[in-house]
């Protein structure tokens, strides 16, 4: 299947070729290699195998209340905040950045299928994109999408709003700089990007202390976002318009940027 879409500037472009590996809901069979021209990113093969690259990892982490359980109890506040955010009804067009455990693009689809929109999930490893075609309801209004959040090869300006979802920690400074300035590009002016992430918990919070040895080993850049606000790596047109909301004494946190 051949699906042709409007750049931009006008033209059209196969999104054969703008997207190496397109897994769309139910339409196109699953496919489970890597696509020639997007390859995972050192940090998660290096830092991250145990989680999303491992052959188990999925059938380990997919379950809600163990997400729930790594984030303190926090998953379905987290979740709802950012959906709460974005908007009951979603027409046009949404972008999420990387797949997540859990029940959230399931609740994202929902929103776009009601508002007559269409959802776009980008992630670098198939089989993250695979498991999440398994949890879409089938005729999902989605495309699932092989790409590196760093190298967007979509067209300036494509969607109305996007959600990163507890990625930026996981990515060392330049890359997350890059998914940032490649995120903010994607989106039109006007639009919204809403981050959930962690932050520095406040000086009483027992998991100041008790979780950053924990953190740094695990997830070596995470603490990153402990010592820097997210518009540190924001492109400097995007530092003006941005809010942030905190959860959990601190330890989370919920930015919201007005593109
Ligand atoms: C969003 S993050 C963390 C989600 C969180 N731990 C959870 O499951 O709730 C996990 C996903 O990010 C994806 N990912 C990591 N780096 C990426 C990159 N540079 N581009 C696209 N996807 C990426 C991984 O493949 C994985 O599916």
């Amino acid at each position: 299947m051949t699906q042709v879409q409007s750049t931009s500037r006008g033209e059209s472009i196969s999104l054969r070729r703008m997207f190496p590996s397109v897994i769309a809901g139910t339409a196109l069979p699953a496919e489970s290699q890597p696509a020639p021209n997007v390859k995972a990113p050192h940090y998660l093969t290096a830092h991250y195998w145990w989680a999303y690259v491992h052959p188990r990892a999925v059938w380990f982490f997919e379950r809600q209340w163990l997400v729930n359980l790594i984030l303190w109890g926090n998953y379905v506040q987290l979740r709802n905040a950012a959906l709460a955010d974005l908007g009951d009804v979603l027409p046009g067009t949404t972008l999420q950045v990387a797949c997540v455990y859990g029940d959230l693009t399931a609740g994202l689809a929902r929103r776009v299928a009601a508002g007559g929109g269409r959802l776009d999930v980008v992630d670098v490893l198939p089989m993250q994109l695979e498991n999440l075609r398994r949890k879409l309801p089938s005729g999902a209004p989605a495309r699932l999408l092989s790409m590196d959040s760093a190298d967007l090869g979509i067209p300036d300006a494509s969607y109305d709003r996007a959600l990163l979802f507890f990625l930026l920690h996981e990515q060392p400074a330049s890359h997350r700089a890059r998914t940032l300035s490649e995120v903010f590009r994607v989106v039109r002016p006007g639009g919204e990007i809403v981050i959930v992430d962690y932050a520095l918990p406040r000086w009483w919070h027992p998991l100041r202390y008790l979780w950053r040895p924990l953190l740094a080993t695990l997830e070596p850049f995470a603490l990153d976002l402990w010592r820097h606000e997210i518009a540190h790596w924001l492109p400097a047109a995007a530092r003006a318009g941005w809010r942030k909301q905190s959860f959990f004494g601190g330890l989370y946190q919920k930015v919201v940027i007005r593109r």
